[in-house]
């Protein structure tokens, strides 16, 4: 699918990986950017069209549906982390608090936007997972929990939207240079590269986004008698 002359919406679009989706779809020719963010006035990108959008607000969540009927590719960007151990139950409320944002407000922006995308033609749907859907980092489990549960709500999401022709992609990068990470001591890569490999992907129709030596490392390790979800990432 091209992305030259395409309708666009981006979550979370006023910092971090979302800006760089932001302004690398309007380099590439796309006909429309919605840029979407809880403060749109945060939003300072040229050639996008800033929106309102809380991830986690389902009064948010079907007025954009209502409104922006012209999106032909949803990236659902925004995403939040949190620390601490799962096994403290004062853990619990915050894990219920990341799943709004990273697998509830994902999966009901798609809900909404599916009948939208079939009848634009299909377009895309891109998840931005991390690699932590696949294991666990200590002091950052309720993220991992969230991640994974994100990527277990996207392979549904495959089988159900692929009928209409929609395409759903799922990017699992290791660490990326943003605000996220900014208390991080450890190799990233940047927002302009994970965007580029994205949007080639969309392009070559390709499900899944390895972006990374660290993506690649853990998804390889899967299927071997050693998995990375079982032994953990080494440092
Ligand atoms: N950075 C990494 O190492 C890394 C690695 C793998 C995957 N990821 C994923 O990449 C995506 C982008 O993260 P990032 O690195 O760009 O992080 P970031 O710099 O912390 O930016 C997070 C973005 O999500 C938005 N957001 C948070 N909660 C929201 C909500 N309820 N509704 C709408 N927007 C909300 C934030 O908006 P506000 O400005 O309003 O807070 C911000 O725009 C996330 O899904 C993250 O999990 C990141």
């Amino acid at each position: 699918m091209q992305i030259k002359g395409k309708v666009v919406l981006v979550t979370g679009a006023n910092r971090g990986l979302g800006k760089q989706f932001a302004k690398s779809l309007v380099e590439a020719g796309a006909a429309k950017v919605y840029a979407a963010a809880r403060d749109p006035g945060s939003v300072k990108i040229e050639g996008v069209e800033a929106i309102r959008l809380d991830v986690a607000n389902p009064a948010d969540v079907a007025a954009a549906a209502e409104r922006y009927t012209d999106v032909q590719v949803l990236i659902n960007n925004a995403g939040a982390t949190l620390r601490g151990d799962l096994i403290d139950p004062a853990s619990t409320q915050g894990v219920r608090e990341l799943f709004e944002v990273n697998v509830i407000g994902p999966l009901t922006l798609t809900q909404a936007f599916a009948p939208i995308l079939k009848r634009n033609g299909g377009g895309a749907v891109v998840n931005v997972l991390s690699v932590l859907s696949w294991v666990a980092l200590p002091s950052g489990g309720a993220y991992s929990v969230s991640k994974s549960a994100a990527w277990a709500v996207t392979n549904v999401q495959r089988q159900e939207l692929r009928e209409q022709g929609t395409l759903v992609v799922a990017v699992h990068p290791g660490y990326i240079d943003t605000d996220m990470t900014a208390g991080v001591n450890a190799p990233k890569t940047t927002p302009e590269h994970v965007v580029r490999e994205v949007l080639q992907a969309i392009e070559k129709d390709q499900e899944e986004v390895l972006v990374d030596d660290t993506g690649r490392s853990v998804k390889e390790s899967l299927s071997t008698a050693s998995p990375l979800y079982l032994t953990g990432i080494p440092r």
